[in-house]
């Protein structure tokens, strides 16, 4: 039995995502699979790469599968095979991680940032149209979306993608934080044209570094993408038939993802729980994440809004001082960050953004998190919320 199932671990000290406890039930496993990459020798595109490829296909249905080192670089690389070019306009919601923009602006390309829903923090479909406007009138060209799935729950695709076609343009889906999710009976990775996700070690299915993955069912989009991952290379290593880069995922990091791969539907459905029980002991106190019909979340993480007007700072501090960390993903939207804040807005701002920047706290997840540290956990923010 794990340590965080046996009595006494409510008082053992609190993580925000517990990688020790999984590597106390798959560390074993886990040791040798690494040791045999280490043995066999082959740690560039070694059979690790190709197995985890097919699994992760048949795990999600989607067409094709291609690993890569992670994912800003899967990013990267859907926007070099969308021949993405200087002057042309991808919409990106800027309630996200920094790379959802960055890999646009790599392009010498500009990133509109769009607003996001209040109860989901995913891209607000009006907003987008907005944002197209947007794009329209300033004479930019607008070519493609990119909505992000937050914290694991997906983005409005019915919404979107409608808005998408009836614009032309194309839709990576930035899954990062939601591979294992479902929208709508589809699993992420077989939603938008092309899908990317991060195996970074937070992620719900991450490795021991840096990973990642992009998903299609485009095989000319496929066989570009790889010949991209790999230098751009045609017939063989020293065929050179297009600009490309470095992306491979290295061998050793597929062998622990094949390995998580085999407990990851059963660490969502433990996740799932423990977003249940926070949902029901929390509801009363603050505003907590809820599901839209027919979608599920892999919750990676499980963010509440505390009420308007509480300092968030003092929550956390107080948090803090009980043995129960926190976080703050993202304290400041991306249309507000120094590196992005000369690029265009949707409509006339994103009040939504600004404001569930100022409002968000991160709670401990995990799928070792056991009823009782969750209910210390609980109890905590509670009593930090105060009266
Ligand atoms: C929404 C989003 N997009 C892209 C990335 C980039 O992934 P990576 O860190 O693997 O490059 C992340 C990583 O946290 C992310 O959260």
């Amino acid at each position: 039995m794990s340590d965080a199932t046996t009595p006494g671990a409510v008082n053992a000290q609190i993580e925000l995502i517990d990688l020790a406890a999984q590597r106390r039930r798959i560390g074993r496993r886990m040791d040798e699979a690494i040791l045999r990459v280490v043995d066999h020798g082959k740690y560039i595109m070694g059979p690790e790469v190709a197995e985890l490829e097919k699994e992760l296909a048949a795990y999600c249905g989607a067409k094709h599968v291609l690993s890569c080192a992670n994912g800003t670089d899967a990013l990267g690389l859907a926007l070099m095979a969308r021949n993405l070019k200087l002057g042309q306009a991808v919409l990106v919601p800027s309630f996200t991680f920094a790379a959802t923009a960055e890999v646009v602006a790599w392009f010498d390309a500009v990133p509109v940032f769009v607003d996001v829903r209040e109860d989901t923090f995913n891209m607000d479909p009006v907003s987008l149209e907005a944002g197209v406007a947007t794009v329209k009138r300033s004479g930019l060209e607008p070519v493609g979306v990119i909505p992000v799935d937050l914290f694991g729950l997906p983005a409005d695709y019915d919404e979107i993608l409608a808005i998408a076609s009836a614009h032309r343009l194309w839709v990576i889906c930035d899954a990062a934080q939601s591979f294992g999710a479902v929208y709508k009976g589809r699993k992420v990775g077989t939603i938008g044209d092309i899908t990317t996700t991060s195996f970074f070690p937070a992620k719900p299915l991450g490795c021991y570094g840096d990973g990642g993955a992009i998903f299609t069912d485009d095989d000319d989009i496929a066989a570009v993408m790889k010949s991209l991952r790999v230098h751009g290379q045609g017939s063989d290593k020293y065929d050179n038939v297009r600009v490309g880069m470095n992306a491979r995922l290295d061998t050793i990091q597929a062998a622990v993802l094949r390995e998580k791969l085999t407990i990851f539907a059963d660490e969502i459905t433990a996740r799932e729980r423990l977003a249940a029980r926070y949902g029901a002991l929390l509801q009363e106190r603050v505003a907590v994440p809820r599901v839209p019909p027919g979608l599920t979340s892999v919750w990676a993480q499980y963010t509440v809004r505390l009420p308007s007007g509480c300092s968030r700072d003092a929550v956390a501090t107080k948090l803090r001082a009980e043995g129960v960390p926190t976080a703050v993903y993202y304290h400041t939207p991306l249309h507000q960050q120094t590196a992005y804040r000369h690029y265009p807005v949707a409509g006339n701002g994103l009040p939504a953004s600004e404001r569930i920047a100022g409002e968000v706290l991160s709670l401990p997840m995990h799928p070792y998190l056991d009823d009782e540290v969750q209910d210390r956990i609980v109890a905590e923010t509670v009593a930090a919320l105060g009266s």
